[in-house]
């Protein structure tokens, strides 16, 4: 007969087992669309109303279902999404099968002005992060002598280790890796019209004559970077682009007043309680994965982005997100510069752990509410 305490245990695991289908099934999938009012007054009036949209790290694989209604939920939200410039903030692949998602995309995107990217650590590698953590029975049943057996688990072994401090300490995580083929991104990208900002820098003439500078640096960890403004003439205001937000940290950034990052997917799981999991190991911390902060007197906004490195997704749902830029304050606010939320769609904070119980409830509470329509 069950025990109370058996009962108990079975529900859990059935929780458990359900927790993990969610975060590598649906999660991934529910992107969601921030909406944010970012004011400065340093801005050019001529600026005031810009609206930027903003996409980072899709990790596109190019292949399974969940990439797929990922892909048509990005596309559908982005097409209500009037922009002045979109910005893709790196990491378009997770490996180089992703490449025709990218494309796809590019393609059912509605035009924009300008489009402008840098590039990320996995746009250059993959991490196989897989060979590290499932093939170590595999690799043990394979043939050889003895010697060279136990050189092949010492080897897999460290792997494991030095992957479980990382994540522990919140260092970033390292793994073996395979070059992508980055030439051949970028050749994509420039078809489209995106033009790729690998240290340097670009000027939106367009609408202001020397007014607004976007600065991109290359990935700081995968690719070079070098200083993009030394040799830039001064702007009045520059919005520094790039991947990891440790790239804030490099110099004083100068004439730059707001900083747009992606790298650590918010955190990607989210715990209740215990919070994010990891931050990609950057200077920003577990606590403070993802959103608004100061950073050496400038505003600095890192997106949970849209996809993920290992693949799950929980609590903190893949973001689209818009800013639009204003000279004057944001309804509500007196300060200088500042940020705020316009509207969000799904749950309000990304570092939220309800907001997988609020997207199982959401549909159920729909489906109620038609039913009392039918029945009036
Ligand atoms: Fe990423």
């Amino acid at each position: 007969m069950l025990t109370a305490a058996w009962i108990l245990a079975l529900i859990l695991s059935i929780g458990v087992i359900l927790m993990i289908a969610y975060a590598h099934w649906i999660e991934p999938t529910l992107v969601q669309v921030r909406r944010y009012c970012f004011w400065h007054e340093a801005l050019p009036e001529a600026l005031s109303g810009t609206r930027l949209l903003i996409f980072s790290d899709l990790h596109f694989k190019g292949y399974g279902s969940v990439e797929q209604k990922k892909l048509q939920n990005i596309i559908a939200h982005s097409r209500k999404l009037p922009s002045d410039i979109q910005l893709f903030l790196g990491d378009f692949l997770h490996d180089d099968g992703g490449l025709s998602s990218v494309k796809t995309l590019l393609q059912a995107l509605p035009p924009a002005p300008a489009r402008l990217a840098v590039l990320g650590n996995h746009d250059y590698v993959t991490y196989d992060l897989n060979r590290v953590i499932f093939n170590l029975v595999p690799d043990m049943k394979k043939s050889g002598a003895l010697g060279q057996r136990a050189r092949r688990l010492a080897r897999r072994l460290y792997e494991i280790w030095h992957l479980s401090t990382a994540l522990a300490l919140d260092l970033p995580l390292r793994a073996p890796t395979k070059y992508n083929d980055i030439n051949s991104l970028q050749e994509q990208l420039q078809r489209a019209g995106v033009q790729v900002l690998h240290n340097t820098t670009w000027d939106w003439l367009d609408k202001a004559p020397d007014s607004l500078q976007f600065v991109g640096i290359n990935d700081i960890t995968e690719g070079d970077v070098n200083d993009p403004i030394a040799l830039a003439p001064a702007s009045k205001f520059r919005i520094l682009l790039t991947h990891n937000p440790d790239g804030v940290l490099l110099q004083d950034w100068p004439g730059v007043q707001l900083v747009l990052s992606g790298h650590t997917h918010g955190g990607q799981i989210v715990l209740p309680v215990l919070g994010s999991v990891h931050s990609q190991g950057t200077h920003l911390g577990r606590k403070n994965a993802s959103g608004w902060r100061r950073s050496n007197g400038r505003w600095l906004f890192v997106t949970c982005g849209l996809g993920e490195s290992f693949p799950f997704r929980f609590g903190c749902r893949p973001e689209l997100v818009q800013i639009e830029l204003r000279r004057d304050h944001c309804p509500g606010n007196q300060r200088k510069s500042g940020w705020q939320t316009l509207d969000v769609t799904g749950n309000r904070n990304c570092s939220s752990y309800l907001s997988p119980v609020m997207s199982l409830l959401k549909p159920l509470a729909e489906g109620l509410r038609l039913r009392a329509r039918i029945k009036k």
